[in-house]
């Protein structure tokens, strides 16, 4: 079995990156957000403040998340129901980053994502990966780069969908969100000490999974 841990702020180029290496090798590919994101919705949905530790904690024990390949594709699942691209959201994201700070919510998800590994070959990214979820993964890749550059990126993106946030909104969003990732006291978002520092900013999508897909050549020999 082969396992990628892929970790990095958002924008950094994860999914995209992830789901092309799992391509190349012919495993899956698990995006870990969506788990948090499949969390972040459930609380919407009943109203529950993401911040608000006891409600969420809470909630949890009358939750489902699951998480299932479909066609080589991710599909989530809450209390049996396919969610679709639902928790896409722009508003999901704030909701997905402030369960994501809850220890309880951090736990609820570690066993689902360690189940995955424990069954199958797969690339996974996230945020903890290479330092909480599978420390013993056999490539580790922190890919980077610099928050204008990831406003930018999810600016285009989200304008392609019609959504017309403006780009200070989405960069202010950006390091308000990187903040809370990485300051966070449990899990936060930082580089595994034997992680390989990738930084995205200059490259087309080509060059980061080229490059990336000799990092692990390098690795895995
Ligand atoms: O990758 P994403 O933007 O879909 O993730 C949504 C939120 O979930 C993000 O703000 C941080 C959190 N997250 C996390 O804390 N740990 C992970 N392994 C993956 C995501």
């Amino acid at each position: 079995m082969i396992h990628i841990a892929i970790d990095g702020p958002s924008g950094a180029g994860k999914s995209s990156l992830a789901k092309g290496l799992a391509a190349r090798l012919g495993i899956n590919y698990l995006d870990t957000g969506a788990l948090y994101r499949t969390v972040g919705y459930a609380a919407r949905e009943r109203g529950i403040r993401p911040d608000d530790r006891k409600a969420v904690a809470d909630m949890l024990g009358s939750v489902s998340v699951e998480a299932a390949f479909e066609n080589g594709k991710q599909m989530m699942y809450l209390d049996g129901k396919p969610l679709g691209d639902a928790i896409r959201q722009h508003e999901i994201s704030s909701y997905a980053s402030a369960v994501s700070a809850i220890p309880e919510v951090r736990a609820f998800l570690l066993e689902t994502q360690r189940d995955i590994a424990r069954r199958e070959s797969v690339v996974m990214d996230g945020r903890d990966i290479g330092t909480v979820v599978l420390p013993k993964a056999d490539v580790k890749i922190f890919l980077t780069a610099s928050a204008e550059v990831r406003a930018k990126r999810r600016f285009d993106e989200l304008q392609q969908k019609g959504d017309k946030t403006p780009y200070a909104q989405i960069l202010a969003e950006t390091k308000q969100r990187d903040k809370q990732d990485s300051e966070r006291t449990i899990a936060p978002l930082k580089q595994a000490a034997d992680a390989v520092l990738l930084d995205t900013s200059d490259d087309t999508v080509k060059q980061s999974v080229d490059a990336i897909l000799a990092i692990v050549r390098r690795k895995l020999g």
